[in-house]
Parts: C-alpha cells; structure tokens; sequence
C-alpha cells in the first residue's frame, strides 16, 4: 500500500485543502481529503481490468467547497433529516438551525460535511478527526469525532465513524459518494442493478421526514430484495417516489443488530462488469438516485452532470430518529464510544 498526499487548495479561511491517494498493490486507488473527511475517487478495475474512477466529483476543488450535493462528503452531526428541526433529548428539546424548509438535512449550515478536518496517515489508512464545540448545528455536548479510511489490496474501502461527547447527545454519520460503476461520466445509472437486504422501509411526508412507520417493500416499485435496474421502476405513480422525484429513502437493513457488520447490498453494472457490495454495522441505508444533481458544479470531465448520473447508498441511522422512539436509537451518552463502520467492497461480476 502506498499513500501519498498533496496540496490541492485552501478554503476561504485560507486551510489548506489536502489530498491522500491510497494505491493498493494491484495499482487500483482512492483519492480521499481533509474538506470534509471525503471520498474524491476510486479507481477500480472492470471485468477486463481496465481502471475507472466510479465516484462522482468535481472539475476543481473550488467546487467542493459548500455544495449542495455533499459529494463524496462524511455528513454529521447528524445525517438525513430531523424534522421540525427540533429534537429532545433527557427532556431537554434542541433547537437546531433549518437548512432546508422547516427541517435540518446533514447537520445543517454548520454541517462537518464542510469542514477542514485534522488528518494523519498511518501505515495503510488515513484518519480524519474533528472538534465540534457543544452547541455546534444546535447540537449539545463538545463532540471528537473521527473518520478512517482503510483501502485493501483486495479493493475493499472500509470507512470507521467514531464519536465520543462529553454531554447527551445524538450522532449519525454517513458517507456521501455518488457511485457510477461505469466510470463517473458515462451518463444514466438506471442500468445499474441493485440488490438490498431490506424487506421494510422508511416512508415519509411529502417534506421527507419520516413518519414514524416502517413499510413492506413487498408489491411496491421499493422491493430490491431480488436485484433489478435502478430505472425499472423509477418512473412509478408511487408517492414514495414521486415525492423526490425518483428514489430517496432509507431502507431497514434485514436483520440488523447493533456492532454487528452485515451486508446492506449490491450494485452492480452488467456493462462493465464492476461490483460493489455494501457493509455495514448501521441499521439503514439511504438510496438517493442524484434525483438534483442537475445544475451541481461542473464534474471532474468538465462537463455537468445530469440528474440520475450517480447513485449514492448511504449507510446511517433513520432519518429523524431521535424523534421515533421506536427506530433504533441513535442517542450518544458521555462515556460511551459512536463507532460504525462502512465497507465498500469491488470486485468484477464475470459474464
Ligand atoms: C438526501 C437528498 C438530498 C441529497 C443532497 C441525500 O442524502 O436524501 O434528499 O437532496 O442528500 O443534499
């Protein structure tokens, strides 16, 4: 394994923006930075060996800087959603800043999605850690938090949220990649098939914000038990998915018990062959088809990148979880350690 860095901007307080490229010993690579703990590419090689870079970006670094998409980005304190953007905790009620209507998304303005964070790189990973003062987001408690990025000879990407907080509090952290396994500029994703473990999931108001229930996918345009085309029913009368302009829920992970990592599912293209299977100890995983990605900054070839070009499979807590008591808890105590983990693993799918 071998890791190298180079400056690659500055923010506009002046930070200097760092980029760590991981190349395993097959020569495939990820490019990860500092702005935002974030993943910036990942060449992997497809079923003839040829290496693409699947994760959409950016033309220049400028553009990673604030953006609306959260490309590539770690999103905290918390990802997703908590509606009203309030929540309560001990019988204490937060008030967060709302960035989006009524509700917060991914932390909101003082997202760490945005944020310059320490690194150091250690013999085959690199480790981002953060401060977050108590209040930050409208969120209680001084919170450490740290992403590891881990690349394997095998093309295994394994990414390690930790979190420790000297106040109750709650945290969900995710990464933000858009993927495109046939190289990050060659348009639509719908070929793309996509299995998920998942027989529930998340349904929300038309706002996004969960209900409170969980739904079978059973006999609905969300059934990805067995894999299918991410465009076969993209296009369905289907509120769920109507709502967001294509596919934007969380999915319950089937069997998931807490620190325990299990399979979320798998992405395939059937053109090029590249596989990514999803693991993870968290109990959801949010499929988002760039239903927005239109009018984002211009992506790495130059050219704008349409919507549906990339598909990001978030793996996190539910979406507005502290105020559902019956999802799985995602409250961090002082004392107590937040540790989740993410394996992107590819591999080729032989025809
Ligand atoms: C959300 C989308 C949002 C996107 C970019 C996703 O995680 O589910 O609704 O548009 O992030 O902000």
């Amino acid at each position: 394994m071998e890791i190298t860095q180079k400056p690659w901007g500055f923010t506009p307080e002046g930070e200097a923006i760092i980029l760590y490229t991981l190349t395993n010993s097959s020569g495939a690579s990820v490019e990860v930075a500092n702005l935002g703990a974030s993943l910036i590419s990942a060449r992997v090689p497809d079923r003839e060996g040829v290496l693409a870079d699947v994760v959409l970006g950016y033309s220049d670094w400028k553009s990673y800087i604030g953006d609306g998409p959260y490309m590539g980005k770690s999103v905290g304190r918390y990802a997703n959603r908590m509606g009203g953007a309030r929540f309560s905790l001990d019988g204490i009620e937060y008030l967060l800043p709302p960035n989006e209507g009524r509700n917060q998304l991914h932390g909101g303005a003082a997202t760490l999605a945005n944020k310059i964070w320490e690194a150091r790189v250690e013999s085959n990973r690199v480790v981002f850690s953060i401060s977050s003062p108590d209040g930050e987001g409208g969120y209680p408690g001084n919170m450490t938090a740290e992403t590891a990025y881990h690349w394997s000879d095998e093309c295994e990407l394994e990414i390690v949220y930790s979190a420790e907080c000297d106040a109750p509090t709650v945290a969900n952290f995710t990464n933000h990649a858009y993927f495109n396994l046939a190289g990050e500029a060659s348009g639509s994703v719908l070929g793309h098939l996509l299995q998920l473990n998942a027989s529930k999931f998340v349904p929300t108001r038309p706002d996004n914000i969960p209900t409170g229930e969980l739904w079978q996918v059973e006999g609905t345009p969300m059934d990805f038990r067995e894999a299918k085309a991410l465009g076969r029913d993209i296009d369905a009368d289907y509120p769920q998915i109507t709502d967001a302009a294509g596919y934007d829920r969380c999915w319950a992970i089937d069997g998931w018990r807490r620190n325990i990592l299990g399979e979320a599912g798998v992405l395939t293209d059937p053109v090029s062959g590249r596989r990514m299977t999803i693991l993870t100890s968290q109990p959801g995983i949010q499929l988002y088809t760039g239903n927005f990605l239109q009018g984002s900054p211009a992506g790495k070839s130059g050219r704008p990148y349409a919507n549906r070009d990339g598909v990001a499979l978030e793996c996190q807590g539910f979406p507005d979880a502290p105020n559902h008591p019956n999802f799985p808890d995602q409250t961090l105590k002082p004392g107590e350690r937040y540790i989740q983990k993410i394996v992107y693993k590819f591999d080729v799918l032989q025809s």
